[in-house]
């Protein structure tokens, strides 16, 4: 189990990019990453006692009662130590106190991530053909979750 803790990220910081390059498949690029750290956004981390980002969360909040996660990311090497769920509990905490909804897109392939928002409570409400490109010009479809808010 990670001792990290969890806090927010109102600003943009290089390890951001840095872990989405080491951990995701078809990482965004920097710059979609950087443009999330605005105004309809709220996003945290995963940060260690020496102070380092080891794992962030991007969540926007256009509507109020409809937020969307966007990306979850943790370093390759503390992964599995139930960092990715502290980041999405997080969140899922927050979304029942304001009771928003929370929906989010995953790779079908992505088993990892599927199985941790299952855990968050959250089920496959459809699924979005050819959603997302492969690196060799394919395309995968999005499996596309949601959570309803629950009440304290
Ligand atoms: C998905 C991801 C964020 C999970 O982070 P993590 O810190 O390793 O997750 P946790 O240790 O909190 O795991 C929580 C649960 O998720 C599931 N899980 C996580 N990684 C898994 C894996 N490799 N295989 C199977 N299940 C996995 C398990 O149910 C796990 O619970 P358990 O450890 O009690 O079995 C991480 O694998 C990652 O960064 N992946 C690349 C980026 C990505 O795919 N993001 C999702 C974008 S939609």
């Amino acid at each position: 189990m990670s001792t990290a803790k969890i806090v927010q990220l109102p600003e943009w910081h290089e390890q951001i990019a840095i872990i989405e390059n080491a951990a995701a498949v078809v990482p965004w690029s920097r710059h979609n990453l950087r443009s999330c750290f605005n105004a309809g956004y709220q996003n945290f981390g995963a940060m260690t006692g020496d102070g380092n980002i080891v794992g962030f969360i991007i969540v926007q909040q256009y509507l109020r009662d409809e937020w969307t996660i966007m990306d979850v990311a943790v370093n390759p090497n503390v992964q599995r130590q139930g960092i990715g769920y502290l980041l999405v509990a997080q969140v899922t905490t927050a979304a029942d106190l304001a009771q928003a909804e929370i929906v989010l897109e995953v790779r079908e392939s992505n088993q990892a991530a599927q199985l941790l928002y299952e855990r968050a409570g959250f089920k496959q409400i459809g699924k979005r053909k050819e959603y997302y490109p492969n690196p060799d010009g394919s395309r995968e479809a999005a499996i596309v979750m949601s959570r309803k808010p629950q009440s304290a």
